[in-house]
């Protein structure tokens, strides 16, 4: 039974929203603009700032959601659940591969960030102004996207290894390295387009520039 909420997860996780928006509310197909990912970079970039936003807070709470929940209700329902950390895997792959879209969904960098902070909300919050300096110095979401990943891997095992607090367990940190694992292989255009210096740049706190 258990298992079936692991399906839950991965249904609310593929609900492309940055996809919904920009059809809706803008009439573009995120597909054919910008990066062409369904994520909340590319929804910042080519539907804008408020847009970007709404994107930014649903697609953290669609993942986040279910690991809260379990987190304090390990037993709902009368079933006792597998490890919050599962659901929430199964939610940043839903956002990765939705079925919606032949399973070409975002880069999980926002899910992750949001099944991290509703699990480990110290470790969340200790990601922010590192993604931020990143960004600030490079210009480069993306490289600030996978550093991050890396940086909270790092973390997750240092924090199991330690053995100080049980409660980051070795699921958490399987579950941090299958999400930075899957965040680095979905960002294998943006390596390339690093390494060609023709990656899209961000300026933060400033105007837009080409
Ligand atoms: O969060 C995704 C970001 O790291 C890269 O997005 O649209 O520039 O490929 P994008």
């Amino acid at each position: 039974m258990e298992y079936i909420f692991l399906v839950l997860a991965y249904v609310i996780g593929s609900i492309p929203f940055s996809y919904i928006f920009g059809k809706k509310l803008k009439n573009k197909d995120l597909r054919k603009h910008g990066s062409g990912n369904l994520g909340t970079t590319n929804a910042f970039r080519v539907l804008g700032n408020a847009i970007g936003i709404l994107v930014l807070v649903l697609d953290i709470t669609k993942a986040g959601i279910l690991v809260l929940i379990i987190k304090y209700n390990p037993e709902i329902f009368g079933i006792t659940m597998l490890h919050p950390m599962f659901y929430g895997l199964a939610s940043v792959v839903g956002h990765i591969f939705p079925v919606w879209m032949k399973f070409k969904g975002g880069k999980g960098v926002a899910s992750s960030f949001g099944i991290i902070i509703a699990y480990a909300p110290w470790v969340g919050l200790s990601l922010i102004p590192f993604f931020l300096f990143i960004t600030y110095i490079s210009k480069y979401i993306s490289l600030a996207s996978t550093s991050t990943a890396l940086s909270t891997f790092i973390i997750a095992f240092i924090l199991y290894f330690d053995g100080m607090n049980p409660y980051y367990d070795l699921e958490f940190l399987i579950v941090v390295a299958a999400a930075s694992t899957l965040i680095f292989i979905k960002h294998k255009q943006n390596f390339i387009r690093l390494l060609n210096n023709n990656e899209n740049k961000t300026y933060l706190f400033k105007s837009k520039k080409k």
